[in-house]
């Protein structure tokens, strides 16, 4: 029996894909639950660039079942443009190794206009979301009006329930937020279509999880998005509508509390963050063009949904920090530490100013408007020269750059287990 869970420890785009690529190899069982395509998970296989915005990245390897638990949100037309991008790509996806749970909450076109009407609306102050309607349909969940999965299975019940729900958003886009109407009769013939495909894929799955748990089996739990963005625990209300952190999991899968093996909090070198809210230690001019870089490589620093350029900046280890403290990380995987190759100088912050006092760990939980009050305090570690993407072991990265590991290690108080120096599969360190 063995759960282990991979986790991003800032605001998303840690390297998530990448860590559950490298985890998959040995899993039986790789379950998204949280979250939806809001979501771009990238693995890079080869020449090959995958990046999987709903189905669980471990489907690409053939000893994996992908599971996609009660947590999420799912917009059937994503999921179905995905499964053809992956059998276009020689991956079979089938009900066998694809499960579907049958309390999943359905996102519709409209849930994504209102999406992007409500962000709109906000002016200056908007979230920066996806839009793709994540938080209205998570809205409508917690309001228990939310369209589910398994209503799918009655196709009368289903239309006459989708048709309710695109009649009530239509009232709200064209009445509060004056956009034009809803088409519902193209609306739902294309969504009913997409739905009955999306039919032998549906179960209840949480007994399933926990049979393969029972039976020996590894379940490895992907998180999307990342601690920070948790909707209690992240930079309220810059945040996204889910639960991101470890402790979602049980919940979002429909399983109970299970014995955890591994909670693998996967970070950049430096941080990063897409959309509105506040960044303690973001970088403009020359720092931000260093680590975004000039978008010429698959790798440097723009959406994998949007396509945004993301905000860039130091290292912060306060938030670090917290994050642990949200999850229990058993393990650091520490992503991209070639990108720092080539500065004298490292800073990273290791503590805040607040009214004139030094905090070295938040003293309160998330807050955005606490936070965007609080000046990061640096110490710079000695930066190295040399190019790493070519080391595969611990002794072959520079001093200073085993020196910046040990020292987010000792911050934190987690082993960083793992390094990553470039996104091939290959391009890794496994220290100890
Ligand atoms: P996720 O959402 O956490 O799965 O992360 P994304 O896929 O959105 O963004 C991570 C980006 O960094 C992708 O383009 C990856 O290919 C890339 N990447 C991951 N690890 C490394 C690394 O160690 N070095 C470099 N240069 N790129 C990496
Ligand atoms: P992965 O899984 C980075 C951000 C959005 C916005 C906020 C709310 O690839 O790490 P939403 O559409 O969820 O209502 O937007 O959350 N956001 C992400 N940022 N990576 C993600 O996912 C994200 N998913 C949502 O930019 O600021
Ligand atoms: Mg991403």
């Amino acid at each position: 029996m063995a759960l282990d869970i991979v986790i991003g420890a800032q605001w998303g785009d840690e390297g998530k894909g990448r860590v559950v690529d490298l985890l998959s190899e040995s899993s039986n069982l790789v379950a998204r639950y949280n979250g939806g395509d809001n979501a771009g998970h990238t693995v890079t296989v080869g020449e090959k660039i995958y990046k999987l915005h709903v189905i669980p990245s471990g489907i690409i390897h053939s000893n994996t079942i992908g599971v996609m638990g009660s947590g999420m949100v799912l917009n059937p037309q994503t999921l179905l443009e995905e499964m053809t991008m992956l059998r276009d790509a020689g991956v079979t996806i089938t009900p066998e190794r694809l499960w579907i749970s049958d309390a999943v909450q359905l996102i519709t076109p409209a849930h994504r206009l209102l999406d992007r009407a409500k962000d709109a609306a906000l002016g200056k102050a908007a979230i920066g979301t996806t839009g793709r309607g994540i938080g209205p349909a998570y809205e409508d969940k917690a309001s228990r009006r939310g369209l589910r999965a398994g209503e799918i299975l009655d196709r009368a019940h289903f239309e006459e329930r989708l048709r309710i729900h695109f009649d009530e958003v239509n009232k709200i886009l064209v009445g509060w937020y004056k956009q034009p109407a809803l088409d519902i009769e193209t609306l739902l013939k294309e969504y009913l279509s997409c739905a009955d495909e999306m039919r032998p894929y549906i179960r209840r799955i949480g007994p399933m999880v926990q049979e393969a748990l029972k039976a020996g089996k590894t379940v490895l739990a992907e998180g999307a998005q990342g601690t920070l963005l948790d909707v209690e625990q992240g930079t309220y209300p810059f945040v996204t509508s889910s639960c991101t952190t470890a402790t979602g999991i049980f919940s979002g899968l429909g399983i109970g509390v299970q014995p955890v093996r591994r909670v693998v909090g996967v970070t950049k070198a430096f941080q990063t963050r897409v959309g509105g809210g506040p960044f303690p230690t973001e970088q403009d001019g020359d720092n931000a063009l260093f680590l975004r870089g000039s978008g010429a490589n698959p790798w440097d620093e723009y959406g994998t949904t949007t396509g945004r350029p993301r905000r860039v900046g130091w290292l912060d280890l306060v938030l670090l920090k917290y994050a642990h403290e949200a999850n229990g990380f058993t393990e650091i995987f520490l992503t991209k530490l070639d990108i720092l190759s080539g500065l004298k100088e490292i800073p990273v912050c290791v503590a805040y100013e607040r009214d004139g006092k030094k905090m070295n760990t938040l003293d309160f939980s998330g807050d955005a408007r606490l936070m965007a009050q609080c000046k990061p305090v640096y110490q710079n570690l000695p930066g190295w020269q040399e190019e790493v993407r070519g080391c595969r072991k611990w002794s072959d990265l520079p001093k200073a750059a085993q020196a910046y590991v040990k020292f987010i290690e000792d911050f934190v108080g987690v082993p960083v287990k793992t390094i990553s120096v470039g996104p091939e599969r290959s391009a890794m360190i496994i220290k100890d």
